[in-house]
């Protein structure tokens, strides 16, 4: 077990209080300056994405370099992914929401992975495959009703596509040794064969689209900085197979409504997190228990102030529900002042989680018609 203050992140497990600053400086990637985001700023005609603004992507590989290409005329393309091993919460859709303000914003395209082997043979409880598959096309559908534009967007699902990504993956997994797995991800002798192998297929979409078209395409990938592993390999063997290394944004990870320092993703207990398929009463109920950043007593609160840093409502604004830079700095100024209450910062956000479930399900329904479509089946090469 990691001491007080250690911790560990790799793709299959998160333990212990991360320190931000220091996981940046182990895994060696760059920090997101106020420079890198006056660049994107002005590429994006003089908007942010609020992720991006409130410093939930905090770290970077290569990404100014693809900012000025994408300035002088090299278009990008983007790639993230799912691992489906259940309905998906709020904090699932961050990396997603951002893609989505890439893409319309820049017009460019995105591919989605849906990982259902990936969770197959992770999942330490033993999920069945029917429902990895299952999970697998209602992640998609939840993924591209955040306005995704069907006719720039594609979907390896891995056990549907792999004909689509074998060849590729086929040659990238010959420039795996076996002793790089191991120590990049931790595997020990019980690990499963196939969770060896699977981070080839992780790596095909970066260069998929180089691949298809015969000329390298740049890639950027938003996600969780826990997968930073994958792409460190990805990125290692990109020049030797002839494509671009791709650029990373990784993004801290979000801490569950229960206040602990567990990656949400992983959270077992099912009140740490808003699942998109809650009903409202349970959203309530969860949005109430949830731990906060303040005080005893009123009083106290009013006199001293809360923390937001520590509260777990705070980071649903934060990372989601503040619609507005505005709103953002209103919610957190209230709650350092003493002036909100956790009450009424709860009521207040309840209002604002209950209107995006309720425009999220007119959405789904009408992407549910085209969701398989983006499926992609077929390799655009025999090799
Ligand atoms: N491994 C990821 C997970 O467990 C899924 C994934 C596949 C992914 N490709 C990705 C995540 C690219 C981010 C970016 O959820």
């Amino acid at each position: 077990m990691p001491g007080q203050d250690e911790f560990v992140v790799t793709p299959y497990e998160v333990k212990g209080r991360i320190d931000y600053e220091r996981l940046r400086e182990q895994f060696g990637t760059q920090s997101v300056t106020p420079e890198l985001l006056a660049k994107l700023h002005h590429i994006a005609g003089g908007e942010l994405p609020p992720a991006l603004a409130r410093g939930i992507y905090y770290s970077h590989r290569d990404l100014p370099a693809l900012l000025d290409g994408f300035a002088h005329g090299t278009p990008f393309f983007l790639y993230s992914g799912r691992g489906p091993s259940g309905p998906l919460h709020t904090s699932h859709l961050l990396q997603f929401q951002l893609c989505q303000w890439f893409q319309q914003r820049l017009g460019v395209p995105m591919y989605i992975q849906i990982t259902d082997d990936e969770k197959f043979w992770s999942s330490k409880t033993g999920i069945a495959r029917e429902e990895t598959a299952h999970w697998g096309l209602e992640n998609l559908i939840d993924i591209l009703a955040l306005g995704f534009d069907p006719k720039r967007t594609h979907t390896f699902f891995d056990s549907r596509s792999i004909a689509a990504l074998y060849p590729l993956a086929i040659r990238i997994a010959r420039k795996v040794p076996y002793s790089t797995v191991k120590a990049v991800f931790g595997f020990t002798p019980s690990t499963n064969i196939g969770l060896v192998f699977y981070t080839a297929l992780q790596t095909v979409p970066a260069f998929w689209p180089s691949w298809a078209e015969g000329r390298p395409i740049p890639c950027l990938i938003p996600c969780g900085i826990d997968q930073d592993p994958h792409f460190r390999i990805s990125r290692d063997m990109a020049e030797s197979l002839g494509y671009p290394k791709p650029a990373l944004l990784h993004s801290q990870m979000v801490p569950g409504l229960l206040g602990e320092s567990v990656m949400s993703t992983t959270g077992d207990r099912s009140d740490n997190a808003l699942f998109l398929n809650d009903p409202p009463h349970v959203v309530e109920r969860k949005v109430r228990n949830a731990f906060t950043g303040g005080r005893a007593t009123v009083e106290e609160q009013r006199r001293l102030g809360a923390t937001p840093e520590v509260c777990s409502v705070w980071a649903l604004w934060r990372t989601q529900f503040a619609e507005s830079e505005s709103k953002f700095a209103d919610v957190t100024k209230g709650c350092r002042s003493g002036a909100l209450l956790c009450g009424e910062c709860k009521s207040q956000l309840l209002e604002r989680v209950g209107r995006f479930y309720r425009s999220h399900a007119a959405a789904r329904e009408k992407v549910k018609d085209w969701a398989e479509s983006t499926i992609v089946t077929v390799a655009p090469h025999p090799l």
